[in-house]
């Protein structure tokens, strides 16, 4: 299998040698190549140039981008994809006036989903989760991070890892694993944390490292949910099986988890709607990727990730949909990269930079994907005609995508 791509109007995050993060005002800089090419052979990146170099290549298959833009596959590092139904009558509850604690506290929230996952067949949550995944393959998604938290039983959680196993196999879109199994306190443990806590230490970790499906392990470090030393004794629990954290912190409250994230050496810690000057210096000093989740700002109405902060203070920054049915029903990556400039107040380059490279960054990825170099796996976005990079955030809510190549293969 061999595709050749021509006269591409921009070929966008082009890397001669492999990059795998980017940070501070380097984020500023996308390097793009003018009346470009790119050639594929099965899953990889061969070559790529100037079209007046392409003369001679011979490909099975040939696509014309002229006036398109052509770019690496969105990398999404935090998705809740894996759930069952939906929670809109809570999304009516918000506009009437209930908050998402309030919600949650009246049994609704995570919970809510916990139970309808429960209550949903293995089978079936396979098939509502494939055909998200389908759907934000085709608006540009080439990398998911996928994590648990909606089985908050062991007999559940395991469940969802199985289910994104299967995923994992069919699907051609690269799939990272998380055990988020510290997402919330089942109904059953309101009064006793701290057995939860050691069930997922003693039992759930281990078979599910046993499965040997999980990458990463994740914990809510919110108020009412998991404090600094519940999540503490989480993370050195899965250290012992070599997970890594990329945790949920900052959503409402600072409770001290980003450097607790930095001191336990998490790739990512994720959301930072509040934060502080500590948070950032602690993040100075860690090889952590902070993340910012722009959808759940808009959709819960909470601040968004003061980005320029993270940025302007050298620190490299990803962004994601953080998929879910409570605080983000929408997988679409092109929505958060316009979210991103027009909320975040990040650049274009900074945004699409943010989305791809650090993107797979925050999944431990990036060695193969986020970028448009030689070796890297053929994941690409071609555009629909475009003038200038620039549109795909400005022209927000409007689809920018065209055709995507995934793992070589052209859908
Ligand atoms: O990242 N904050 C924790 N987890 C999800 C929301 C989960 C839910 O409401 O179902 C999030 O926003
Ligand atoms: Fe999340």
């Amino acid at each position: 299998m061999s595709i050749l791509i021509t006269n591409i109007k921009q070929l966008l995050q082009v890397h001669e040698s492999n990059i795998t993060i980017v940070k501070g005002d380097d984020m500023k800089k996308l390097p793009v190549l003018e009346n470009a090419y790119v050639y594929i052979e099965h899953d990889t990146i061969i070559e790529y140039g100037d079209m007046k170099d392409c003369e001679g290549i011979d490909a099975e298959t040939t696509i014309d981008a002229s006036g398109k833009l052509v770019l690496p596959s969105w990398c999404d590092s935090h998705t809740h994809v894996v759930y069952a139904g939906d929670r809109t009558s809570e999304f009516v509850d918000r506009i009437n006036g209930l908050s998402y604690a309030e919600i949650a506290n009246n049994g609704g929230g995570i919970l809510n989903s916990a139970k309808l996952l429960q209550n949903t067949s293995e089978e079936d949550l396979y098939n509502q989760s494939i055909k998200r995944l389908d759907e934000l393959i085709k608006m540009g998604t080439g990398a998911v991070e996928i994590k648990t938290g909606y089985g908050l039983t062991v007999e559940a959680e395991l469940k969802m890892l199985r289910v994104i196993k299967r995923i994992k196999q069919d699907s051609l879109a690269k799939i990272i694993p998380t055990l988020l199994a510290a997402h919330a306190i089942p109904e059953e443990f309101r009064l006793k944390k701290q057995d939860y806590i050691k069930l997922i230490t003693e039992e759930l970790i281990p078979k599910a490292v046993e499965l040997n499906i999980a990458h990463y392990i994740d914990v809510f470090c919110e108020e009412g949910y998991f404090d600094i030393k519940d999540t503490e004794s989480i993370l050195k629990a899965g250290a012992q099986y070599n997970l890594r954290p990329k945790i949920h912190v900052n959503q409402f409250n600072i409770l001290g988890g980003v450097a607790l994230g930095a001191k336990h050496n998490a790739l990512s810690v994720d959301h930072l709607e509040e934060l502080n000057e500590d948070d950032v210096e602690a993040l100075k000093h860690s090889e952590t990727i902070p993340v910012a989740l722009p959808g759940c700002s808009y959709f819960l109405n909470i601040p968004y990730t003061p980005a320029r902060q993270l940025i302007d203070a050298g620190l490299p920054l990803a962004i994601a949909t953080d998929y879910n049915p409570g605080s983000a029903p929408s997988g679409n990556m092109n929505f958060v990269v316009s979210a991103a400039c027009v909320k975040l107040k990040m650049t274009p380059e900074e945004a699409i930079n943010a989305a791809t490279i650090n993107g797979a960054y925050a999944m431990g990825i990036s060695n193969m994907y986020g970028s448009i170099t030689r070796g890297k796996k053929a994941n690409l976005i071609i555009t629909k005609p475009l003038n200038h990079y620039s549109e795909i955030p400005y022209a927000f809510a409007h689809n920018p995508v065209e055709q995507v190549i995934i793992n070589g293969q052209l859908l």
